[in-house]
């Protein structure tokens, strides 16, 4: 089980730090975890003049699954294009072909008073959003910002293959099936091209899965539904840009996007896992950061590359446990809860474990 871990920039090296310690505790119980560590983003560019060096990349690539902590920050904003973080993200992504991005939004009953929606709206909440993730308006060329007729343009390309909406589309239902067979796509058919090959193929392949039932949703009312009435959806699979938008929504139904792990696959279950939250530069170094959604990308990347069904459950159960405990970081705090920092929320999770 070799894995390479990738702490990234602002709060990523403090909670990847605490993830590392339930990998420890884990090889200690006998699985053959090996780790090696790398740079990536705003860190790689201070050391390395770029967000995704060679070596990284070659790291990455030997390894079995990586865990990403979070890139970026307001240090490296005023970079070149080029040469920003969130490039490193990208291009590991592109390079290694993870193509299926499984974002989770699941409510702890723990936490149902840290969603700013009524309790009775997301009770019970467990949407998984499946995210295209190499495709899209992220990568279509042409791009760029120029001159025409004398006034300057900026343009990009949403661009989707048949194939590549096939492939995440049957990532999509093959996830349905393990749940409760109920699959929203969601497009822009009535304005964009693009979107209407998405419905058309998302369509037929649904021919293969006769027990999945497959509903389409335009993209603006599934942002709206989202908040009106969450608990309709179950898998929702949608491109890029628009997963990239719905899966920031999804999180914060759940009122914790501190909670939240991702995964990203390629066609052969090798990943990518990493919270579902940013870099937070502004709680960096203060040892305040909520390290609980990188400790459940550990547990996504034990069930999903590894199949330990069994080690994954565990981890997941420490975190159930030190939530019912009553332990919290400031992100989820409440009153009447005990508030702690990133190393100890660590040290409840060990325990736990
Ligand atoms: C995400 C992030 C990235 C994205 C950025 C940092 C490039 O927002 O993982 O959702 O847009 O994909
Ligand atoms: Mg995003």
């Amino acid at each position: 089980m070799k894995i390479c871990v990738l702490p990234g920039d602002g709060i990523g090296p403090e909670i990847t730090a605490q993830a590392l310690r339930v990998l420890a505790a884990l090889r200690s119980d006998g699985l053959p975890i090996e780790i090696e560590q790398a740079l990536i983003g705003g860190s790689a560019v201070d050391a390395e003049g770029v967000p995704l060096p060679a070596s990284t990349l070659g790291l990455a690539g030997e390894a079995d699954a990586v865990l990403l902590g979070a890139v970026g920050g307001p240090k490296w904003d005023g970079l070149p294009r080029d040469r920003r973080p969130e490039r490193g993200l990208l291009g590991i992504r592109k390079s290694l072909e993870l193509f299926a991005n499984l974002r989770p939004a699941i409510l702890y009953p723990e936490l149902a008073n840290a969603s700013t929606l009524k309790p009775e709206v997301v009770a019970g909440l467990d949407i998984m959003i499946v995210r295209e993730l190499t495709g899209d308006i992220y990568f279509g060329q042409p791009r760029g910002i120029e001159q025409r007729d004398g006034e300057t343009v900026g343009f990009n390309t949403m661009i989707y293959s048949e194939a590549e909406i096939r492939r995440i589309a049957r990532v999509a239902f093959d996830i349905a099936m393990k749940r409760s067979r109920r699959l929203c796509s969601v497009d822009k058919m009535n304005v964009l091209e693009c979107t209407q090959l998405w419905r058309d193929v998302v369509t037929e392949e649904a021919k293969s899965y006769p027990d999945v039932e497959l509903s389409h949703m335009l993209v603006d009312n599934a942002a709206m539904q989202l908040v009106r009435n969450p608990k309709q959806f179950d898998v929702m699979v949608t491109g890029n840009m628009f997963g990239d938008i719905l899966s920031d929504e999804a999180s914060m139904l759940t009122g914790s996007i501190g909670m939240l792990p991702s995964a990203s696959l390629d066609a052969a279950n090798k990943g990518m896992y990493e919270p579902s939250h940013g870099s937070a530069p502004d709680i960096a170094g203060k040892g305040l950061a909520n390290p609980l959604a990188t400790i459940l990308s550990v547990a996504m990347m034990l069930r999903y590359t590894f199949g330990q069904e069994e080690a994954a459950a565990r981890v997941e159960d420490a975190v159930k446990r030190v939530l019912a405990e009553g332990l919290r970081t400031a992100d989820i705090h409440e009153k009447g809860k005990r508030q702690v920092g990133t190393a100890a929320m660590g040290d409840a999770v060990l325990a736990a474990l």
